[in-house]
């Protein structure tokens, strides 16, 4: 037996075998390390891959092929061919709903009830199911002045939409309200506002009932 086989050997003596498993700490504490971040960053991006597209574990959300577009073909949504954009139906009365929650909600309120002495109601009004040329107008220009609503007067403004609302947002809105809250008069024609705001031009001052006479027609 040579020296150099005595000193390799390990554990001669208690105080050499210490030295020994100190040393094996020491060299394989970084590796140990990046070893745990390596596995807490795996949890942490799992757990946020779960929480991004789990869809709740809801089974309705499990898609059989890997394939969005082939999906939504199966479903019927489109051909689903390479590149093919897949149609999702446009709901003119769901866009005016929208139009209507946030241009005219806040005073003639979500039941469409308005505000008793202050905001006509539009559920039931006579005036809603009126020639569109006349609501398109009200909307478009603005109402001031006196006006009767199901049997009530009301003496206030409406502010003029022309400037915030397109040709289509007003027919859309339109649509809306008259088929909504018992309403049940036919949708609104882009076309009719788009004549109605040429016919306007730049007008000055909102309507009043008084002007609107020759479009008050039932
Ligand atoms: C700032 C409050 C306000 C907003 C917003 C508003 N209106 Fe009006 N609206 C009124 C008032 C007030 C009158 C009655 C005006 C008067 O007294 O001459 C009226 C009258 C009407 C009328 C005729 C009377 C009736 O009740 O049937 C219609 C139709 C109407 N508004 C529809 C709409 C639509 C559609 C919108 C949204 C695109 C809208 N309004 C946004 C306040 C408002």
């Amino acid at each position: 037996m040579s020296e150099d086989q005595s000193i390799s050997k390990p554990s001669e003596s208690v105080e050499d075998a210490e030295l020994v498993s100190l040393n094996d700490q020491k060299s394989s504490g970084a590796p140990q390390t990046i070893g745990y971040v390596a596995i807490v960053i795996s949890i942490v991006l799992g757990g946020l891959y779960l929480v991004r597209y789990s869809g709740g574990f809801d089974r309705d959300t499990y898609l059989e092929s890997n394939s969005i577009i082939e999906e939504m073909a199966a479903l019927g949504g489109g051909s689903g061919a390479d590149g093919d954009v897949v149609e999702v139906a446009f709901d003119p009365i769901k866009e005016g709903q929208k139009i209507y929650q946030t241009n005219c909600m806040a005073c003639h309120q979500v039941t469409g009830q308005g505000l008793p002495g202050a905001f006509p109601p539009l559920a039931e009004s006579e005036w809603v199911s009126k020639d569109p040329a006349l609501l398109a107008r009200i909307v478009l220009g603005g109402l001031q002045g006196p006006i009767t609503v199901k049997g009530n007067e009301y003496n206030s403004i409406m502010a003029p939409l022309a400037a915030v609302l397109s040709d289509e947002q007003v027919a859309y809105v339109l649509s809306y309200i008259r088929q909504e809250w018992g309403n049940t008069a036919g949708p609104v024609e882009p076309t009719v506002v788009a004549e109605a705001r040429a016919d306007m031009g730049a007008k000055a001052t909102m309507w009043t009932v008084e002007e609107l006479k020759p479009w008050i027609t039932e």
